[in-house]
């Protein structure tokens, strides 16, 4: 298996099926790219169609693999220390959800951090679990979610007892990481496996300067989203699963109810391609993008009025490692918000970030970047921090979130429970059908279900009257909330 780990057998048999010129009278209608408008061939290429395929002899099946599909997948655990592993067409967020609907029935509660993803939201909501909520920390200065530490998941569990899973995220999107193994141990020593979103982490396990992996800190079953860090295409995402604690045969079935009959072979190639570029020089392409990212760090903290933080960051509650990969760069101290900076970077200066909120931006260097693009982003902030020189710093913190409300009612009865669209004000006392979040620090403030209190709505008022974005409901100004009818 070790010397097969050096092949892409995946995207090999699709290309050679290319290769062969068959006359296609199988699905997509574009056979192979002659049936493509010229604007089509124009802006995507012939190449793209060539090898968008279905699942068509010899090409396996993404639900039911037996073929090469099985054989990647294999390569795949292989290389990540698994004892199964799964592609994913659907995101990161179809493997979080197989997770939840993989370890819990309705009613069952399931402990998970209060800022979880938004598809494991919907993974709670199509389950029917009750979600058990730990309270991440918060960074003061930056406002930003952290990790949650081994206390809150032992009080979480001592509390719920019957609790069927952990499910945390690690890293987190701004690239803190906590210490796994002692939660695991949590977990394990009630018979409970550690789920993990490692959205964000596929790459840990390539380079000794990373944090270490989920998997390797005992970890039962991880999603992490190749298309994220990794070179893989948007969308696609794949599942580990190691140990007993899993049952592979609910977690196969469960995948199959979430995935499309018809996979993208596209995508499934891109993760066989992105699998084996790890194995082959994920540990070169790393040292290169950790060196570039220090770069940007050490430039930015010359620059006055700008902060990142880096490893000093260690040993706070909730945070045990760093991926240096990312760099949050907080910008109060120009008296700009974040948004501001991150419109100045795209109009002025042609560059991207990753994320802004109020206080921060957030790039994410990867093997794509290169010193030219470090430099130019360092010559870009340089420019914006003389022009803003002498302007009043933002002092503001993020206001301390309203007490978590009492949950009335599972996400999946107040998701289907008759619902009217009442003014936010009028919304006390009644139970949410939506989540409303507020960035920073990305923790919901109302989860479904959860009992709209004065304290919250005062909070989202005060929130609105300060420009933060707030994410979730319908109405996207909030003027509106989503609530069960009475
Ligand atoms: C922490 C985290 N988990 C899960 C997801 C969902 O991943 P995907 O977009 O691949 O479905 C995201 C997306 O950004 C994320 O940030």
């Amino acid at each position: 298996m070790k010397d097969d780990l050096n092949r892409a057998p995946l995207a090999e048999a699709v290309a050679s099926y290319a290769a062969e010129k068959v006359t296609r009278f199988h699905m997509p209608g574009h056979k192979g790219g002659a049936g493509i408008s010229k604007k089509a061939l124009e802006i995507l290429g012939r190449r793209l169609f060539e090898l968008d395929i279905t699942g068509v002899e010899g090409m396996d099946d993404l639900l039911q693999p037996t073929g090469v599909i099985r054989e990647a997948q294999e390569l795949l655990a292989c290389a990540y220390g698994a004892d199964a592993s799964y592609f994913l067409i659907n995101g990161t967020s179809s493997g979080l959800q197989a997770l939840i609907l993989g370890t819990c029935n309705p009613g069952d509660e399931i402990i998970v951090p209060r800022n979880m993803h938004k598809s494991m939201v919907s993974g709670v909501i199509l389950s029917g679990a009750r979600p058990v909520f730990v309270s991440p920390e918060v960074d003061p200065e930056l406002g930003i979610a952290l990790g949650v530490t081994r206390e809150q998941v032992a009080a979480a569990l001592d509390a719920h007892p019957a609790a069927r899973a952990v499910f945390l995220i690690n890293p987190t999107y701004y690239g803190t990481a906590c210490n796994l193994g002692p939660i695991a141990d949590l977990a394990h020593a009630r018979g409970l496996p550690l789920l993990i979103d490692e959205a964000h982490g596929p790459h840990f396990y390539f380079h000794e300067a990373l944090p270490p992996g989920a998997l390797t800190q005992g970890a039962d079953a991880v999603a992490q989203g190749a298309h994220k860090i990794l070179c893989s295409l948007t969308q696609s995402s794949w599942l580990h699963v190691k140990g007993e604690r899993i049952d592979r045969g609910r977690l196969q079935a469960v995948l199959a109810v979430l995935l499309s009959t018809s996979a993208s072979y596209l995508l499934l190639m891109a993760l066989d391609l992105a699998r084996l570029q790890m194995v082959e020089e994920g540990h070169a392409l790393l040292t290169r993008t950790i060196e570039l990212a220090e770069r940007l760090r050490r430039g930015v903290r010359r620059l006055p009025g700008l902060r990142t933080f880096g490893e000093e960051y260690v040993g706070r509650p909730g945070v045990d490692g760093l991926d240096p990969t990312k760099v949050t760069v907080s910008v109060k101290g120009l008296g700009l918000t974040g948004q501001q900076v991150e419109l100045y970077l795209r109009y002025r200066h042609r560059i991207q970030v990753e994320l802004s909120d109020l206080y921060n931006v957030l790039f994410i260097v990867g093997p794509g970047n290169t010193e030219e693009d470090v430099d130019h982003l360092l010559r870009a902030l340089g420019e914006l921090v003389r022009e803003q020189a002498g302007k009043k710093p933002r002092a503001e913190l993020p206001p301390a979130l309203p007490p978590q409300p009492r949950q009335l009612l599972t996400p999946r009865e107040a998701f289907f429970a008759p619902a009217e669209s009442v003014p936010l004000a009028q919304a006390r006392g009644r139970i949410s059908t939506e989540t409303v979040t507020c960035y920073p620090p990305g923790i919901p403030i109302l989860c479904p279900g959860e009992e709209v209190t004065p304290e919250i709505i005062e909070h989202i008022e005060l929130m609105k009257r300060n420009g933060y974005r707030i994410q979730g409901p319908q109405d996207g100004g909030l003027t509106r909330l989503r609530v069960v009818k009475e």
